[in-house]
């Protein structure tokens, strides 16, 4: 699963996505950035992990399975997709809804994998043919969002 660090100042509110890891300490306004840990479970009744749907050759993402607020106050302020070979992310605004839509590409976004020859469905998309097994077909993608009050979600 491919996934980006977050990393936000918590002087300035200055955030960056970590596109590529050098391995050094990211500093702004004289100390060191936070890592922004991405919750994954939603224990309160308001929902922020993000809803993902995929159908008709896109990533529906939504935030999340009950809508969150859309304030000035309270408000998701972005949703990034990562996947193999990129990285999208859609800044939203208070009034908007919080959703997003990303194309997705099959053949570069998920990656197939192939086991045993049990259960082979067909795989016919791209110029060969190959099979894959059922259990085995990998969405290999993270979707992010943050939240301006409750920071960085991912599903
Ligand atoms: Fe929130």
């Amino acid at each position: 699963m491919r996934e980006v660090k977050f990393y936000r100042c918590e002087v300035c509110g200055n955030m960056v996505a970590l596109i590529k890891e050098g391995g050094g300490t990211l500093v702004c306004c004289g100390q060191q950035m936070t890592l922004l840990k991405a919750n994954t479970t939603d224990a309160s009744e308001e929902k922020h992990v993000p809803y993902v749907e995929v159908e008709d050759g896109k990533i529906k993402v939504t935030v999340g399975s009950v809508i969150h607020p859309m304030t000035e106050a309270h408000y998701i302020e972005w949703i990034a997709l990562v996947t193999e070979n990129k990285i999208e992310l859609v800044y939203l605004k208070p009034g908007m809804e919080p959703k997003a839509e990303f194309v997705y590409n099959a053949e570069e976004d998920i990656i197939h994998t192939v086991e045993g020859d049990d259960e082979i469905v067909p795989n016919c998309e791209g110029q060969t043919c190959n099979f894959v097994s059922k259990e085995k077909v990998k969405k290999n993608f993270t979707v992010y969002e943050y939240c301006n009050l409750h920071g960085l979600w991912k599903a």
